[in-house]
């Protein structure tokens, strides 16, 4: 039996001590003294008689174990030529004196707070500040048009949104106070008050008595120290895209985050104390929540915040410069990050010019790592090259290879094992299991591990529905893969309409319903195709309504203005072709499934049921 075999079986035989014994590893404000309990025939919760707060995890015991001197966070920012660094004592000071601005601005424990931010140093202390009081941060990507927030906004119901005046992209400033103000106006909700960051590439207009001055306000704020919470009190809501145009709120505890990610970051990524951690995601992902703020803090490494790109800020020679400049031991970041590097430097000359020597291994997410990418990265840099699969719902890896365990031979196009906690099968249609090396639904059998979203905020049933109800007694991932005989699991694209656009997920639902209110517009539906460099692209298939006069260029433009206004530039909606018909059912259903293997290349299993099987021949003409 390997290591990683006997530690997996460990925390499955008896996951009450292993969970325990995870969790004495953090200091409790009272320590649980039990790990499971189950709630109902398919509910549970993680330590529930424990109470600690996820900012003090984070920032004081560190300051109280002596290591308040370390650097805590490295802020490095191309676009706007700044580093600064922050020790874990002065991110604490920051931290209290935020929390007590929003405590000054009436948020309590249990009331939502709304972080609308580009990556600068004041997004993490933000959240970190509203943990603090045991109040529940929700951080919208700052990628996400007016609408998204809006709708974001009227979910989670905040008392203060935070925000800054701009964020900056590659030579360009996004003025987000506008759009803050936009969706503001579009809600139904109103908070009491915004916090807003000015920052000096732009100013942003104050409305007197409802917004507020970041700077002034935490000038005249006093510190505040953690609120005890007990240990299933929601942390975080982060909403993450379903397949209709609203969009899910995960919610996620302190407790059994904590225990979870505390856990992973020795056992899955192999890093202690006083080691530099490299996540190069945005806070608005939950890449961000888990491996820029709260993973890397609670374990007392220094987190790297990088607002940049891969490539073009000021080239692809920006992580590898990173890696050298902070000696990051682990870089994590998405697999389409590595082939906009390769794109633009294939030989990895920029590589040569940097001293990797601190760095220990490179792990991606996101989506699935194509055996190319993996290739490339692994002959360029010689590091470990680890994929590892997990999602916003689990917060933490579900498979990955640990390197903290033991290093298990790599299989490209795979993301290795399952992680210890989560019972992984892969079931047909109805249900039944499949043996190794057939594809089907990837279901991870109840419970999950710690860490796991506890419910969709405000919407039991949503969470019932999507999650619990597709196959009794276990989650349903919304992926779908296999197993191999020795174990390994192969991830090989959603089984819903999710897609994943250079690591950022998105609903072709939600598009679906944009592109619908067009007049000109009888039915339509997207799909994901494959894009060499973000992985996949939207691609929309338009069916128009008799008597319309538009063109297709036209329409094709409109459609796109429309889901850039609404979702944003981030969906990279650019292409929607008119066809004569869509393959449907005879009841009417789009036949999705067919066009998504159609557009993988892959033959189509077309059910007897379609309508019209000549309309396929149209479609994969338009098809790239
Ligand atoms: N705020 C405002 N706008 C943003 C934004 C943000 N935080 N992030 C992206 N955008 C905009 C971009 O400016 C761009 O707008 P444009 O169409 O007007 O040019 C659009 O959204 C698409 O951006 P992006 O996906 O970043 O594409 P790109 O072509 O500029 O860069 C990559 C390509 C591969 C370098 C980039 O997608 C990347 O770094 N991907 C990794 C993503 C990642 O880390 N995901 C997290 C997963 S863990
Ligand atoms: P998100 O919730 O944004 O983290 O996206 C989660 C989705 O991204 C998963 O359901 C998968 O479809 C995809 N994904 C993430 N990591 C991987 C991976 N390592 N391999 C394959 N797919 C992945």
């Amino acid at each position: 039996m390997t290591s990683y075999q006997a530690h997996y079986q460990t925390a499955m035989a008896d996951p009450e001590t292993f969970w325990l014994e995870q969790a004495n590893k953090l200091p409790w404000f009272r320590t649980p003294t039990q790990a499971l309990e189950q709630l109902s025939a398919n509910r549970y919760r993680w330590f529930a008689d424990g109470k600690l707060n996820c900012s003090y995890l984070a920032l004081d015991q560190h300051v109280a174990a002596g290591r308040g001197g370390q650097t805590a966070l490295i802020y490095d920012s191309p676009v706007t030529n700044t580093r600064q660094s922050y020790s874990y004592q002065q991110l604490l000071q920051q931290v209290q004196l935020c929390a007590g601005a929003l405590q000054q601005l009436g948020v309590n424990k249990g009331d939502r707070v709304v972080i609308y931010m580009p990556m600068i140093p004041e997004a993490v202390i933000a959240m970190l500040a509203v943990a603090r009081l045991g109040a529940i941060h929700s951080v919208v990507f700052g990628g996400f048009a007016a609408h998204e927030l809006a709708v974001r906004i009227d979910d989670a119901s905040p008392k203060v949104i935070i925000s800054a005046s701009c964020g900056i992209e590659v030579n360009k400033v996004i003025a987000y106070k506008p759009l803050l103000d936009k969706a503001l106006a579009q809600a139904v909700h109103q908070p009491v008050a915004t916090l807003i960051v000015q920052r000096t590439q732009l100013a942003a207009e104050l409305k007197p008595g409802r917004d507020y001055d970041w700077q002034q306000t935490l000038a005249n704020a006093s510190s505040v120290e953690a609120v005890p919470v007990a240990s299933d009190h929601p942390l975080y809501i982060l909403y993450t895209s379903g397949t209709t145009g609203k969009p899910k709120g995960v919610v996620r505890d302190h407790g059994g985050y904590a225990v979870a990610l505390n856990y992973s970051m020795s056992a899955i990524y192999n890093v202690q104390a006083g080691d530099v951690f490299f996540a190069a995601s945005d806070v608005g992902w939950v890449v961000g929540h888990s491996y820029i703020v709260y993973g890397p803090l609670i374990a007392g490494c220094t987190s790297v915040l990088y607002e940049g790109k891969p490539v073009m800020t000021p080239d692809a020679g920006a992580f590898w410069r990173l890696c050298q400049q902070y000696k990051a031991k682990v870089l994590f970041a998405a697999p389409t990050a590595f082939r906009a590097i390769r794109k633009d430097d294939p030989e990895a000359q920029l590589l040569e010019q940097y001293d990797l020597s601190a760095l220990h291994c490179i792990f991606m997410a996101g989506e699935r790592l194509d055996p190319a990418t993996y290739a490339w990265t692994l002959a360029k840099t010689a590091k470990p090259v680890i994929d590892h699969w997990w999602q916003t719902e689990t917060g933490w890896p579900i498979c990955a290879n640990l390197m903290g365990i033991e290093a298990l031979p790599v299989k490209p196009g795979s993301s290795s094992v399952p992680v210890p906690g989560y019972c992984i099968e892969v079931l047909d249609d109805a249900g039944k299991r499949l043996p190794a090396n057939q594809q089907g639904n990837i279901a991870i059998k109840l419970p999950m591990p710690p860490g796991c979203l506890q419910t969709i905020w405000g919407n039991e049933a949503r969470f019932e529905a999507g999650y619990l109800t597709s196959f009794p007694g276990y989650y349903s991932s919304g992926d779908g893969g296999y197993i191999d005989e020795e174990g390994y699991v192969f991830i090989m694209g959603r089984t819903d309409d999710v897609i994943n656009v250079a690591g950022h997920r998105l609903s072709t639902g939600e598009m679906e319903e944009i592109i619908a209110r067009h007049p000109a517009v009888a039915e339509c539906c997207v799909i994901g195709i494959a894009d060499a460099l973000k992985g996949q692209l939207p691609f929309g298939l338009v069916m128009v309504k008799n008597g319309s006069v538009i063109s297709p260029e036209q329409l094709e433009q409109e459609l796109v203005a429309m889901v850039r206004e609404d979702i944003g530039a981030v969906a990279c909606f650019k292409q929607a072709k008119i066809v004569q018909k869509l393959p449907k059912t005879r009841s009417g259903k789009i036949l999705r499934k067919v066009l998504r293997e159609m557009a993988d290349g892959q033959t189509p299993q077309v059910p007897s049921t379609i309508e019209d099987p000549t309309c396929l021949d149209e479609i994969r003409m338009h098809l790239p």
